[in-house]
């Protein structure tokens, strides 16, 4: 496995392994892998000739100080993963290699963005925006893979892909769940025992609220149940359940197999998300 951490030597070892035909899948992370990661990096070996994994932890998309200083740094765990798992290259850089100074560059997904997670961290999807934009000119992959688990970034990156006509696929990978239903999030290393327990809650409330749709139940109504079953653990505190066409993310009445459900909320200090499509 090569591990690289400045970008014109991972640049010229692309161009040559490029000239040799060989095809690029990019996994971009912020470490502290996990099975979810790994997913991802099993996806694109078999699709590509050669794997990059990015692990570098953006500052710009982070709209909480704290959470960006909190945010678990695993590096030597995830270069061991990485090498167990078969991944052929990693790139992590500094701040410095990929912020050559502070950028005056915003971008406006329109609907896409304002919405959701873009309601609750104003400004997340433009740094995201502009990091993958950076690794995609860097690494210049065929392939890139993105987690369900993020949906909306997801959307957001297929858009950025589309319209600035990249010559490359963006594929979506579904969420991997521990046994007890909770979505894998380098953000759970950060609770105890205790709260990753009651972090289940956000899933069983989607089961619950798309159980009820299916019943027919009017969407307010199912709602309140969610906000209902959160507001009475301690320490859980529900920042929207919503339930959205899958493909413009406007807000919808249930459709089987052209919406999702999606939830965010914090136990006690860690913000998680999650969402469940309904089939
Ligand atoms: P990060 O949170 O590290 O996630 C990297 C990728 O792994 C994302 O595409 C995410 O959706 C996917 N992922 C995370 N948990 C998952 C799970 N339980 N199952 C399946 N996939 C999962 O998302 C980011 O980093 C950053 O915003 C990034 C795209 C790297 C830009 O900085």
């Amino acid at each position: 496995m090569d591990i690289f951490t400045e970008i014109n030597p991972v640049r010229a070892f692309l161009k040559g392994k490029r000239r040799q035909n060989f095809s690029v899948g990019l996994v971009p992370t912020m470490g502290a892998l996990h099975q979810g990661h790994l997913e991802l990096i099993k996806a694109s070996m078999m699709e590509n000739d050669l794997t990059v994994c990015s692990i570098y932890i953006n500052p710009t998309q982070f709209n909480n100080l704290s959470d960006l200083e909190k945010y678990p740094r695993t590096l030597e765990s995830d270069k061991q993963l990485l090498a167990a798992a078969g991944c052929d290259v990693i790139f992590a850089p500094t701040n410095t290699e990929m912020y050559i100074k502070q950028s005056d560059l915003h971008f406006d997904f329109g609907h896409l963005d304002k919405i959701l997670e873009g309601e609750f961290r104003p400004g997340h999807f433009s740094g995201v925006a502009l990091v993958v934009s950076k690794l995609f000119n860097i690494v210049q992959p065929n392939k890139a893979y993105f987690g369900q688990k993020d949906f909306q970034q997801f959307k957001i990156i297929s858009k950025l892909v589309e319209e600035l006509l990249l010559d490359m696929v963006i594929s979506s990978v579904p969420i991997v769940r521990e046994p007890s239903g909770l979505a894998m999030s380098s953000r759970n290393q950060r609770l105890s025992d205790a709260d990753r327990a009651k972090a289940t809650l956000f899933y069983q409330s989607l089961l619950m609220a798309k159980s009820l749709l299916q019943k027919g139940n009017p969407l307010e109504f199912v709602k309140t149940k969610v906000r209902e079953k959160c507001g009475v653990v301690q320490g859980i505190k529900l920042e929207y359940i919503e339930l959205v066409d899958i493909e413009n993310l406007k807000p919808s009445h249930f459709v089987p197999s052209k919406t999702i459900l999606l939830i965010a909320g914090f136990v006690g200090e860690v913000r998680l998300i999650d969402n469940l499509l309904l089939e």
